[in-house]
């Protein structure tokens, strides 16, 4: 289905579920982690891209305090009021998305005694480790943000949805998944340092695909699992300035501080950070590579990168391994790794454009004879960021 399509099905859904036309439409992509597995919390650098896969928000501004969502997705349609911002639970969880949003607006100064209608459509997969979180908070910042005259710049969406994650949702994600939904581009991977927020484009080569492959395997645990290596990071910078007290970011420390540390730090804290620090140097090594159209040495990062999150930052799982293990062997693939948080999840390949589907179907059998699981896959482009969208 194409953008327009769904634009469409949108406005008459929004119809539908409020009798009345939405005011205005917003869409934001979901994103890939290209390379830089968890720097981006750590004041490091991250690759990644905006790809062909959106959510859409329609926003209406009401004439009483009421604030109501809708999703295509949902028969629940959540409600709350100016003067309650209190989080959904259960079914209605999803709702507190752009409920944090607009909480965040809020907070950052916004006076309106109109609430909003909001409705939701999507072609993004959810929980497929491609940011349907992100990309919902961007596009629905920019929705509301213009629904109530604000001006808004791509920095200050990314802020926002990082603080719906981090202060409303107590998530302590980094920068990396709305500044791709934020700030990508066709054809452009994104090139973020998350020490000064500063982006970059850096041309995805035309020859090469993005293949997605979801692995099907999400953690229970996931959140808590994120948060302890979060966790874990910060114990390491915390040891690190003990012999380096103007050390700010973990991401900056050079390796050979490690062999510095007390004699009695967990042997953990000491390989996540050797991760971060070697992978944060691997995305500069990569966007050289790129620069100089060596696809072959991008894809060789990839896989390492991979390794490095096996191995020191252990948060990769068997099924992700033997998709990139598969991977490796398929023709017309140049490299692959897990991408996102982990701990199942997602794992892309950097293909060229002859990878089709006798080679996806290749990666399928062996992935269902290896783990008995059907493999749903992906062929993205890497597309444009965040932006509203006329109404019809
Ligand atoms: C998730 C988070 C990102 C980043 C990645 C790991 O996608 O949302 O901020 O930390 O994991 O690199």
């Amino acid at each position: 289905m194409t953008s327009s399509q769904i634009q469409h099905r949108l406005t008459e859904y929004f119809r539908s579920a409020y009798g009345t036309d939405c005011d205005l439409l917003a869409r934001a992509p979901g994103r890939v982690e290209f390379i830089g597995n968890h720097t981006d919390y750590n004041g490091g650098l991250v690759m990644g891209a905006a790809i062909d896969r959106s959510i859409f928000a329609a926003v209406r501004k009401r004439d009483d305090a009421a604030l109501r969502f809708a999703s295509e997705f949902s028969p629940e349609r959540p409600e709350r009021r100016l003067d309650d911002l209190s989080k959904f639970d259960g079914e209605q969880s999803w709702a507190n998305y752009p409920l944090g949003v607009f909480a965040t607006l809020l907070n950052e100064g916004l006076r309106t005694e109109n609430g909003f209608d909001l409705a939701l459509a999507s072609d993004l997969p959810a929980g497929a480790g491609l940011s349907s979180s992100a990309a919902l908070e961007t596009g629905v910042g920019l929705a509301l943000a213009s629904l109530y005259g604000l001006e808004i710049s791509k920095a200050d969406l990314v802020r926002i949805g990082r603080a719906v994650e981090n202060d409303f949702l107590g998530v302590p994600t980094g920068p990396l998944d709305q500044s791709c939904s934020g700030f990508g581009e066709r054809n452009q991977l994104v090139f973020i340092d998350c020490r000064t927020l500063n982006v970059e484009l850096v041309p995805f080569p035309a020859e090469c695909r993005i293949h997605i492959f979801n692995s099907g395997i999400s953690h229970a645990l996931v959140d808590s699992l994120y948060s302890k290596r979060h966790d874990e990071c910060r114990e390491a910078l915390r040891l690190l300035r003990q012999n380096q007290s103007d050390l700010e970011h973990l991401a900056d420390a050079p390796e050979s501080a490690l062999d510095a540390l007390p004699s009695d730090t967990p042997a953990d804290v000491i390989k996540r950070a050797r991760h971060v620090i070697r992978e944060n140097q691997r995305v500069l090594t990569t966007r050289t590579a790129l620069t100089e159209g060596d696809i072959e040495r991008t894809g060789r990062l990839l896989i390492e990168s991979h390794e490095s999150s096996r191995t020191l930052f252990e948060n990769s799982c068997p099924e992700l391994d033997t998709l990139v293990e598969i991977l490796a062997e398929t023709p017309h693939v140049h490299g692959a790794r897990l991408s996102g948080g982990g701990f199942g999840g997602t794992v892309i390949a950097l293909t060229s454009e002859a990878f089709g589907a006798d080679e996806t179907r290749r990666v399928q059998d062996a992935y269902e004879k290896a783990h008995g699981r059907r493999l749903e896959t992906l062929a993205c482009n890497v597309a444009d960021g965040a932006e509203l969208l006329p109404t019809d």
